[in-house]
């Protein structure tokens, strides 16, 4: 499928999606949104797609943002529609995904980008990175998803500092606080970022999956994890990739993991 705002590249089961605005810092316009739901669509459908990638196109940004331009016109029930629209079709199906999605952070993150890094299950960041979420500088709030996940992601405490000044984190802050995982040189962020999907698509498809619901579950505070997790362990032993796991194990050879 191809894709007016989207670059999107389907290599060795690794799905790279590129938001490809660079002239506006790649910011997240009515149509950026509506293909980014179809390229997620394509990552839980496409049988060939086992991990995907988030970057932004060009030396400077991620994503700065929503894009400010269409927010004149909208009214109380248009600003909710856009949050729940974007919510739905995007943020939380990207945390929500099976299949393992990683924000590849290429430089300015504010607003919707940081909030679309934040829906990503974890994000890696190149050391000219910059994560902020501004929107208090234009009488608004985070929209998509950005007080509940940055809570989350570093606390409380530093959660409402950055959203009530609006300021931003450089790449190294971002990750003493645990907003990313991993700070790279530019030019190896993609590489870094793929050989960590690497790793993780050697491992059973299934479980991965439960594991990501799992820990998506925990972040939420929901009071029965636990007894989720013993259902997901449970239902995993009948997997023929559980039985492949053990065997491979006991006979000192790689498993070999089909997804079923
Ligand atoms: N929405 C729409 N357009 C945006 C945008 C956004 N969120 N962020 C950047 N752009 C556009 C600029 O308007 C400019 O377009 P132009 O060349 O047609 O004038 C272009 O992208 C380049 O941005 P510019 O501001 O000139 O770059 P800069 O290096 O001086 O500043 C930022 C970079 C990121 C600090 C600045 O663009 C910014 O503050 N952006 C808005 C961030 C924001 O508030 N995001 C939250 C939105 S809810």
């Amino acid at each position: 499928m191809s894709y007016q705002t989207l670059l999107t590249n389907l290599q060795e089961n690794i799905f790279t999606i590129t938001i490809n605005r660079p002239d506006k810092l790649n910011a997240l316009n009515k149509t950026v949104i509506d293909e980014l739901s179809m390229a997620i669509d394509e990552i839980y459908s496409n049988e060939s797609i086992k991990s995907a990638m988030m970057t932004g196109s060009g030396a400077k940004a991620f994503v700065a943002g929503a894009d400010i331009s269409e927010f004149l016109s909208l009214d109380a029930q248009g600003g909710k529609l856009l949050a729940q629209k974007g919510q739905e079709n995007v943020f939380n199906k990207i945390e929500n995904a099976p299949k393992p999605i990683i924000a590849a952070v290429n430089g300015f993150a504010l607003g919707g980008g940081c909030e679309l890094a934040m829906a990503c299950h974890f994000r890696l960041a190149s050391n000219n990175a910059k994560f902020g979420q501004p929107e208090v500088n234009l009488g608004l709030i985070p929209g998509y998803g950005g007080t509940q996940r940055l809570t989350q992601l570093i606390g409380k405490g530093k959660a409402m500092e950055l959203i009530l000044t609006g300021n931003m984190v450089d790449a190294n802050e971002a990750l003493s606080l645990g907003l990313v995982n991993h700070v790279t040189n530019p030019e190896e962020l993609l590489t870094t970022t793929i050989k960590i999907l690497q790793t993780i698509m050697s491992k059973a498809p299934l479980a991965i999956a439960e594991a990501i619901a799992l820990v998506n579950h925990a972040a939420y505070g929901k009071s029965d994890g636990l007894k989720k997790e013993i259902e997901s362990f449970g239902k995993l032993f009948d997997t023929q990739d559980a039985k492949e796991g053990a065997k491979a194990f006991l006979e000192k050879r790689k498993a070999n993991f089909t997804g079923k």
